[in-house]
């Protein structure tokens, strides 16, 4: 008896959106990050303040504005929770997953994947690299996906997904990777404003 060919399976890098992908949605995202956007700022505001939620699916905010960025000057944020620090960084040459006009416009966690050290204040613009950790010497290529170069670390920094919306506002939509001491990024915690 035959049966039917099961449909193939997507391979880990087919579900990442494109950047070229991203900028053709944009468009079309807009205004359903405007109605999502306003839904969530009512969410956060009727929730006390410092009360903890569990996240089911990453929230999209807006970090910056294109026109903020300065090449190798970082803009820190938190996300997914308050705590979890990140970089917004415009690193002047195309990366992987970069976003803007140039795709030189990433967004990484500033926690260490070896051991949880702070990267923070630790980037390097001459090489695009976030490190050495102050810890155990691990440093991350920003343009290639957060990849470590050297030191201890074995895994890549996670990255943020970001999307710019067709006004040049930059939102924050996922983490690609597992943030430092979480078995999942979708946790509990004190959400973002
Ligand atoms: S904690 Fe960063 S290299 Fe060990």
């Amino acid at each position: 008896m035959e049966t039917e060919p099961s449909p193939p399976t997507p391979h880990a890098h087919e579900l990442r959106l494109t950047r070229r992908q991203l900028m053709v949605n944009a468009g079309v995202a807009g205004t359903g990050l405007i109605v999502g956007g306003a839904i969530g700022t009512i969410l956060t505001r009727i929730l006390a303040p410092g009360q903890t939620q569990t996240l089911t699916s990453y929230p999209q905010v807006q970090i910056a504005h294109l026109n903020d960025l300065h090449v190798g000057k970082p803009v820190a944020f938190d996300y997914p929770l308050k705590g979890q620090s990140c970089y917004l960084i415009r690193l002047g040459t195309p990366a992987l997953d970069g976003v803007g006009p140039q795709g030189d416009v990433v967004a990484f966690s500033t926690t260490c994947v070896h051991m949880g050290c702070s990267l923070a204040d630790h980037y390097r613009a001459a090489y695009n690299v976030l490190g050495p950790c102050p810890c155990h010497m691990s440093t991350y290529d920003l343009s290639m996906g957060g990849m470590p170069t050297i030191g201890n670390a074995t895994e890549n920094l996670p990255q943020i997904e970001l999307l710019v919306e067709q006004h040049g506002a930059i939102f924050a939509q996922g983490v690609w990777g597992l943030l430092y001491g979480f078995e999942h990024n979708l946790t509990s915690g004190t959400p973002i404003a």
